[in-house]
């Protein structure tokens, strides 16, 4: 079994695709034990508790530093025998002992086909703005191991989506999101799971 944590600051919508790939037996040998937000309002949350999964809020905001913070999840993930560490829309730049300590075995779902449009200031909507400003054609999703970057790390799958006319950054993320975000996170934890449970 790969057991997994899923990190998240909003909607979650990524999170249900998870969620949903389990259950529909998509992905199996997979265990989703905790879903962690870094904002106690978060959607995301209220998925993981309708779903029976333990959800928890843990914010920089309540540590000292960043080192502390970087401590505690750490020490939080490792009690919980985590595998894998899934960020799905998570808004915090983990700090580096964190990274350190689960070197590979943390993935980010990026909407962008890496390297266009990612690294510092490309989060959310700002990518897809960034993305029809610059007038490109086609577009997409990457799902990425972590390293210490901001989306530098190696690339495990993409997609690609085509943008269309009239398009707003509202309309291309929501279709990079279903032709691309919620296929390929599942697809790529799968990849992983079957690696680990072999
Ligand atoms: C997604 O677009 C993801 O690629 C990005 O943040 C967004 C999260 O959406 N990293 P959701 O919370 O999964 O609905």
């Amino acid at each position: 079994m790969l057991k997994i944590a899923v990190m998240v600051s909003g909607g979650g919508t990524n999170l249900q695709a998870i969620i949903d790939a389990i259950s529909s037996r998509k992905l199996s040998g997979v265990s989703i034990e905790c879903v962690i937000s870094n904002k106690p309002d978060a959607y995301a949350l209220k998925r993981a508790e309708d779903n029976g999964i333990t959800g928890i809020c843990i914010s920089p905001k309540d540590y000292p530093d960043k080192n502390a913070y970087g401590r505690f999840l750490a020490d939080f993930l490792k009690e919980r025998e985590t595998d894998l560490v899934v960020l799905a829309g998570f808004l915090v730049v983990l700090p580096e002992n964190f990274i350190n300590e689960f070197e590979g075995k943390i993935i980010n779902i990026h909407p962008s086909l890496i390297p266009s449009f990612c690294g510092d200031g490309f989060y959310g909507l700002k990518v897809h703005e960034a993305a029809l400003a610059r007038g490109v054609k086609v577009t997409g999703a990457t799902v990425h191991y972590v390293d210490a970057g901001t989306d530098t790390g190696p690339i495990i799958l993409q997609k690609a989506v085509y943008v269309e006319e009239g398009d707003t950054p509202e309309t291309l993320q929501k279709r990079v999101m279903e032709q691309a975000e919620w296929i390929i996170l599942p697809q790529a934890i799968r990849m992983i799971a079957e690696r680990k449970n072999r």
